[in-house]
């Protein structure tokens, strides 16, 4: 696809999200060659800069770049910097938008980005609509002459309400065409090609229901604690953080019917009849019988002690606020009925992994041994991250007398693929901005269905005095109880088992 000429404006660009991720993600583009022939980046945001300070500050925030300079040509990193400008909002928004906007007419004018512009909202959630009023108010939202479209980054609204809200908001002033909401995680490969492992071969799909597959596992384990969040992490916790976006979009993936065709319009209609199909949790009862919530609290790892989640800078040190987080829930619908989902997020945990397991039922009657039990049933692992790729367990017979069965791994990696440059999430997310495609963002219903399933937990959660936060050991894989929330047989599947 030919991406046009244009030009991207980042707000909250002094901000870590910048250095870390974007700028790294827009040099690899501007390294493969992807961007197009007239670009270029202006941050903004409160603090004042020069242009060359904000090129400073970005290559020295930034390790990837820092690590760049050493290898690679200082001159090819100066012509990729050369191409960034800043430009202050200070505090005084009225006057400062208007600069804004001149800044942007002359940028786009000396460098002839076509008046394509894209808004970058890396700022928090409260200031998006602002944000997005005064753009049009300096008539920089209109599509008659250019494109104009606008990236808001996660978390997009606290609970449903919010979410609506801010829907509503920017839908004042912009189509929903224009804007795309991001979730890093639909830029990984690995989440991706979960619609290609469903619907492009036929030995998964006939097997994908109720009457093959036993239950589905997922689990999202960091080893990190909240690092330098804390204070965001405090007033968001696990639900909000990861389950509500990530987890949900990856789940929409796995339970979703095919879609007619790839475009981003079906594909995201299917995803959102699946966010809908899931049951909603109705009452106290079901949810503390179906969720439960963990907090991280200090521990030796590897002969160091770890601080408790308690003790984290920023957090609040009564805290009730969720690092684990596991939901036990059924889809409604004819392809789903019955069949128990399975998911967990958590930080402090033994190892870095996201994974979603498709456990299939046992044949319905055993002729071997050995095959009665549970661990020899046949499974389908998706590995999300890292060692990337897709893992079958299944039966063979033990080689000798009987009819001894035990499993084997049938194995794909990413990283055996020859083509394995496997771009990083930003920066394939922001090309499909660049290039107007919006099938890897997540749209307004998408966003609000999958808020209307979270928001009677998280109401549960505040408000009862009922639900526990369960303590666990930074480095362990969660509360002790939280095998009885998985009623099956072996409990949770941690990687490596
Ligand atoms: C972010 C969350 O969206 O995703 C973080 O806010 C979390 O708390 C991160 O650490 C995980 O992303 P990844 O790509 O490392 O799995």
């Amino acid at each position: 696809k030919k991406t046009k000429n244009q030009m991207l404006v980042i707000f909250g660009a002094s901000g870590d999200l910048t250095a870390r991720k974007l700028i790294p993600a827009l040099y690899n583009l501007y390294k493969g060659q992807h961007l197009p022939e007239k670009f270029v980046v202006l941050g903004t945001s409160r603090s004042f800069m020069t242009d060359a300070e904000f090129r400073e500050k970005v290559v020295s925030e930034s390790d990837f770049l820092k690590s760049k300079l050493d290898k690679e040509d200082k001159d090819f990193i100066q012509q990729f910097t050369n191409q960034l400008f800043y430009q202050d909002l200070g505090d005084n928004y009225t006057d400062s938008y208007a600069n804004l906007a001149k800044r942007i007419k002359e940028l786009n004018e000396e460098h002839g980005t076509e008046e394509n512009y894209i808004f970058y909202l890396s700022t928090p959630p409260s200031l998006y609509e602002s944000i997005a009023k005064n753009l049009c108010d300096q008539e920089l939202t209109k599509e008659d002459t250019g494109w104009k479209r606008i990236i808001v980054e996660k978390p997009f609204g606290y609970d449903l309400a919010s979410a609506k809200e801010l829907n509503d908001g920017l839908h004042h002033y912009f189509e929903e065409k224009q804007v795309y909401r991001i979730d890093h995680y639909l830029g990984k490969e690995t989440v991706q090609n979960l619609l290609v492992t469903r619907f492009s071969n036929s030995i998964f799909e006939p097997l994908w229901n109720r009457n093959y597959i036993h239950h589905v596992e997922i689990t999202n384990a960091e080893t990190v604690g909240v690092e330098k969040r804390g204070g965001y992490y405090d007033k968001s916790g696990a639900l909000r953080d990861m389950f509500q976006s990530h987890l949900l979009q990856i789940i929409s993936l796995l339970v979703m019917e095919p879609p007619i065709n790839s475009s981003a319009e079906e594909i995201r209609d299917e995803k959102v009849k699946a966010l809908k199909s899931l049951r909603v949790m109705k009452d106290e009862k079901d949810i503390l019988e179906n969720t439960l919530r963990g907090q991280y609290v200090a521990s030796q790892i590897n002969g160091e002690k770890v601080k408790g989640y308690r003790e984290e800078e920023g957090v609040d040190p009564d805290s009730t606020t969720e690092t684990y987080a596991a939901v036990k829930f059924f889809v409604d619908n004819w392809r789903w009925k019955g069949v128990p989902f399975y998911v967990r997020t958590a930080k402090r945990m033994p190892t870095k992994v996201t994974e979603a397991v498709i456990h299939f039922k046992t044949p319905h009657h055993q002729v071997f041994p050995s095959q009665d039990t549970y661990r020899q049933d046949n499974k389908l692992i998706i590995r999300i991250q890292p060692d990337e790729g897709i893992l079958i367990k299944f039966g063979v017979k033990v080689p000798g007398l009987g009819f001894h069965v035990e499993q084997a791994n049938m194995d794909f990696y990413y990283s055996d693929l020859d083509s394995a440059q496997v771009m990083d999430a930003y920066e394939r997310l922001l090309l499909d901005a660049m290039q107007g495609d919006s099938t890897l963002y997540a749209r307004a219903d998408e966003v609000e269905a999958a808020w209307n399933f979270v928001d009677p937990i998280l109401k549960c959660w505040k408000e009862s005095d009922a639900v526990t936060t369960f303590g666990y050991a930074a480095g362990t894989w969660g509360p002790k109880n939280s095998d009885e929330l998985i009623a099956e047989k072996f409990g949770w599947r941690n990687p490596g088992d």
